[in-house]
């Protein structure tokens, strides 16, 4: 393993450099994928069968990224990924734990799989952001037997090793670290798909929002190197990739590990020199760090799409500071006024929380103010969830359980009619559409997101996947658009 330093902050490299084993001699990244994929050789030898894997993803972005990276590592270890609705070998679930429903449902999913598990012999890996606590490792120790390895978010690469070790001994292996090691760099990766792509910037968080399980989780911010960000994004397009979306929980911290201001911007003019790029998208962004050469980025780049997310949480001054968000209601629409005067298209998007610790109805008002005042054409609300560990858990729920549901309701109908009449600019205009290829709900339809992350659906001859098109919009509802045509852009 070779390290970088750069500005305090370590890049960890995974590829040996050439004459094998590295300084120690101890076996490395390389040598435990060899070591399983051997073993794998010799079963299909044996049996003429390959052994099968899929994965079950849970929670963000970074999920969705860490999930590609674990498919490439598999596949480098010689197993084959099938659907879900086949049976496999290895059935992994990359977890989140933001909110109790979700952890509720990933132990649904991995208690279902008891049957399965029994008649094919397959054994359940989990790994992310749940497994990074030890109440969570405990129970599934306990009750969870077809759970056979449990990794962190800090270890992913240690992945290898560990199904090795399981393998071999048939013993049970959690190893969950409980500190970031650095950024690792060179893993393996099996993207999801060609034309687009997740590019992880900065890991970790600094922000420590009161109700956030994240940066317990995700551990501290640190900064990918400027080089490796811009080698991966030049790597894709030359494969054909035509949209990154830059991740991190706030992708505005980018370079302040490194010792760098304002390296989020450069790094938006940097991807503008790379050809075969045609789209730049980012997430997330807080408001509180949304810089003036950030916004001056979105504005000149070409290449960057005209969305932003935004999430602003709650509406209320009061409760904002309880959430240690560092922002007012007045700052948040202002903020958005500047933007809006400098990319007058821009579509935003944002998250917002119901039912935070001593919300009353005047705060509750408050955040209906601000999405009436936005105009969102999309916003994610979710019921505030109390997150053991973080600073809100301690405070008292005084808020009866219909209240928040009724709060719920009235903001989710607010934002259905604001974002359908939002949607009716679209109609008899004519979009840019990237296709992701047929549609989930109607596969004689294809579907694409337009520079705005609209989703489209739409009936085309003689278009892929992967496809820049032109599409007529016909019919626009609050949460997707109805087309025709593709006529293919160059
Ligand atoms: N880093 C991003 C996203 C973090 S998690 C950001 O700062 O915006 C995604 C969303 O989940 C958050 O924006 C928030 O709206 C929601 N969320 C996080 N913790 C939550 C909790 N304890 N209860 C309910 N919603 C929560
Ligand atoms: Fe959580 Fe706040 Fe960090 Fe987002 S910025 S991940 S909400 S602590
Ligand atoms: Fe969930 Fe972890 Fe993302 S807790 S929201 S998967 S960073």
């Amino acid at each position: 393993m070779d390290t970088k330093k750069n500005n305090g902050q370590e890049s960890i490299r995974l590829k040996k450099p050439q004459g094998g084993m590295g300084v120690e001699n101890a076996p490395e990244f390389s040598d435990w994928v060899e070591q399983v994929r051997n073993q794998n050789t010799a079963y299909t030898l044996e049996t003429g069968k390959t052994r099968k894997f899929k994965i079950d993803v849970f929670g963000c972005q970074m999920n969705e990224r860490d999930a590609e990276t674990i498919a490439g590592m598999l596949t480098d270890m010689g197993f084959e990924e099938v659907p879900k609705d086949k049976p496999a070998d290895i059935i992994v679930f990359v977890t989140c734990c933001v909110r109790e429903n979700a952890e509720e449902r990933i132990y649904g999913h991995i208690g279902g799989l008891t049957e399965e598990c029994r008649e094919n012999g397959s054994i359940i890996v989990a790994c992310g952001c749940m497994m990074q606590q030890s109440h969570v490792v405990e129970k599934i120790k306990k009750s969870y037997h077809n759970v056979k390895i449990v990794f962190g978010t800090h270890n992913i690469h240690t992945f290898p090793e560990l199904l090795y070790r399981y393998m071999t001994s048939k013993k049970r292996v959690f190893e969950i670290w409980e500190k970031e090691a650095g950024v690792i760099e060179e893993l393996p990766v099996k993207r999801a798909d060609k034309h687009k792509a997740w590019v992880n910037i900065i890991l970790g968080c600094n922000n420590f929002c009161s109700y956030c399980i994240v940066p317990y989780v995700r551990g501290r911010e640190r900064s990918r190197d400027f080089n490796d960000v811009l080698a991966e994004i030049k790597a894709l397009a030359k494969d054909g990739c035509k949209e990154v979306t830059l991740l991190g929980q706030n992708v505005n911290s980018y370079g302040n590990d490194l010792g760098e201001k304002e390296l989020f911007a450069k790094l938006l003019y940097a991807i503008e020199d790379i050809d075969g790029i045609e789209r730049v998208r980012f997430m997330t962004s807080h408001p509180k760090d949304l810089s003036d050469s950030l916004i001056e980025a979105m504005k000149t780049c070409k290449k960057v799409c005209n969305h932003l997310h935004l999430p602003f949480q709650s509406g209320s001054t009061r409760i904002l500071e309880k959430m240690n968000r560092k922002y007012t209601k007045e700052h948040y629409l202002e903020l958005v006024s500047k933007i809006r005067r400098a990319v007058p298209d821009i579509a935003l998007t944002t998250d917002i929380i119901v039912g935070f610790p001593g919300e009353t109805e005047e705060d509750f008002e408050d955040t209906l103010d601000v999405v009436r005042k936005v105009g969102f054409e999309a916003a994610y609300m979710f019921i505030y969830s109390p997150r053991k560990g973080t600073p809100a858990a301690k405070l008292e729920q005084d808020i009866p359980s219909e209240v928040i549901s009724a709060r719920f309701k009235r903001l989710a109908d607010l934002q259905t009619r604001i974002a359908t009449e939002l949607a009716k600019k679209y109609e008899g205009k004519t979009v840019e559409v990237l296709v992701d290829g047929p549609s989930k709900n109607n596969p004689e339809m294809l579907s694409g997101r337009t520079r705005s992350n609209r989703l489209v659906n739409f009936k085309a001859d003689n278009v892929e996947k992967g496809d820049t098109v032109y599409v007529d919009i016909i019919r626009a509802g609050a949460f997707w658009l109805e087309g025709r045509g593709g006529k293919k852009l160059g």
